[in-house]
């Protein structure tokens, strides 16, 4: 059940994701990928959905997005720390973008369960302090894996990692398998591919807790 703070802001960004849907409809895909900062690409209602629930099913307090683009996927997030009791930490390069999610946020009243970090998140993921619960990774696709390598020691014992874009867009492929690949060779992953959204590579940290 979502609070009316909630369905307001989520209607809001539904409605500019439809206007979106149409501008891609019509335009060609060069003109659209020069124009991608101006767009949500977001992970969409089902996957947010999806991550929502199971972020609150793990009971993860420690939550981390890299990518909070215009924040759709932060508002869902966010709600999921509130109900564990939790903090999303969110990563994001552009300054207009982030400026935009944390006034969605805010009207949400979600605001005390963000922290907001500005800039590169390979290099800011040096600084994160562990132990991290949960983790969607959502930013540009070369770097899922810097992105894995910097998580994986900071991850708590049955720690989830949720990466998007693995099946669209196409031209993201390689990127995605090339992610995959790299959360096999860890060796401690159980992971599966999701098709939900835009495609879900859904990982759990089988560590032991006393390795
Ligand atoms: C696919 S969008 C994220 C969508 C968002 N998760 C949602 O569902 O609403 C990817 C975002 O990652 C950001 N990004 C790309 N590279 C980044 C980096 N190195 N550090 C932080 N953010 C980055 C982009 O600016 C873009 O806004």
């Amino acid at each position: 059940m979502a609070d009316q703070a909630f369905a307001k802001v989520l209607a809001r960004y539904e409605e500019r994701a439809a206007q979106e849907a149409e501008l891609w409809r019509s335009t060609p895909p060069g003109e659209m990928f020069a124009r991608r900062d101006e767009m949500l690409l977001h992970v969409g209602a089902e996957a947010a959905e999806f991550l929502r629930a199971l972020a609150v099913a793990r009971g993860a307090r420690h939550l981390v997005e890299l990518g909070t683009s215009y924040g759709y996927s932060t508002l869902f997030l966010a709600e999921a720390a509130r109900r564990t009791g939790g903090k999303l930490t969110t990563f994001e390069l552009d300054e207009n973008k982030q400026a935009y999610a944390r006034a969605q946020l805010a009207e949400a009243d979600l605001a005390d369960h963000v922290d907001w970090k500005l800039g590169d998140a390979v290099a800011l993921l040096d600084e994160l302090a562990g132990e991290i619960d949960f983790v969607l990774i959502d930013l540009w696709k070369d770097l899922y894996v810097p992105c894995l390598d910097k998580l994986h020691p900071k991850l708590a014992t049955q720690a989830i990692i949720a990466a998007d874009n693995m099946l669209y867009p196409e031209m993201s492929r390689p990127d995605a398998e090339a992610y995959r690949q790299a959360v096999r060779d860890k060796g401690d992953f159980q992971s599966m591919l999701l098709p939900i959204g835009s495609g879900i590579e859904l990982s759990c940290l089988w560590r032991s807790p006393t390795a």
